[in-house]
């Protein structure tokens, strides 16, 4: 209804510009932003923290420490940062703002995010955060939030305002991730990229199929256009698609 904020729902793969451009919308009208693939980082650093054995392939193991990570979302100690220029994430009071981007993290993640009763815990929690920034009366403005993540726009706010898949090409990709990693896109940054970024789309794709656009859901392919060029359309996507 009209009194409700805006939700603003954005999915990709790893790569595809999903941070920038969802931060850069959150700026943009005022909204809180939520980056829920930290939140599955955040989980994967707790649960190691916590001693569980994330890398044990033995089956004897599996399930048990799956079951305990399911626990442990259930009540993950971590107060996600809304603020797109402050995404500072601390869990039990420790900082792991750098910590969850390490590759250690980044190959154990998808261990996590596969485990079906964890996506359960965090859709529940990630919807909580959106409806508690869209009510006006909680004690968030209520103006609405930018949340992005590989099922954002399927499965945790199928409802939201504006929808948005946001693709590249896997050139395009690996150039951004080379630059990211090595400050640069040379052959040869590229070529040390392609093996992550690849696996990671292998592995990411066992957790969802958000590499199709749901109906009703905008693709913007970011592939032949500038930084620039990207966070204009994504904001001329929602203004089409706000009331
Ligand atoms: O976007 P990212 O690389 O920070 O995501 C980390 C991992 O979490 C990646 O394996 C995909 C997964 N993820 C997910 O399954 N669902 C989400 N909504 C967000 C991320």
């Amino acid at each position: 209804e009209a009194t409700r904020g805006l939700v603003v729902a954005i999915d990709g793969p790893s790569g595809s510009g999903k941070s920038t451009i969802g931060r850069h919308l959150a700026r943009h009208y005022g909204l809180a932003y939520l980056d829920t693939g930290a939140m599955y980082r955040a989980l994967a650093w707790w649960a190691l923290e916590r001693g569980l054995s994330l890398a044990d392939p033995s089956p004897a193991v599996v399930s048990s420490v799956d079951a305990a990570v399911a626990e442990l979302a259930l009540d993950l100690p971590l107060e996600e940062p809304l603020d797109p220029d402050d995404q500072a994430f601390r869990v039990a009071g420790t900082d792991v703002t750098s910590a969850i981007r390490t590759s250690g993290i980044s190959t154990v993640v998808s261990r996590v995010a596969t485990n079906l009763a964890v996506r359960a815990a965090l859709r529940d929690r990630q919807r909580a955060i959106i409806a508690r920034e869209t009510t006006p009366d909680g004690w968030s403005s209520g103006r609405g939030i930018v949340a992005e993540g590989r099922d954002i726009t399927t499965v945790v706010a199928p409802d939201a305002t504006v929808r948005v898949l946001l693709v590249a090409g896997e050139e395009a990709r690996l150039a951004r991730r080379a630059a990211e990693l090595f400050g640069a896109a040379d052959d040869a940054a590229i070529e040390a990229t392609r093996d992550q970024v690849v696996r990671r789309d292998a592995d990411d794709a066992t957790v969802s199929q958000f590499h199709v656009a749901a109906d009703g859901v905008v693709t913007l392919d970011s592939s032949t256009l500038t930084l620039e060029e990207t966070l204009d359309a994504a904001v001329a996507i929602v203004e089409r698609g706000r009331p």
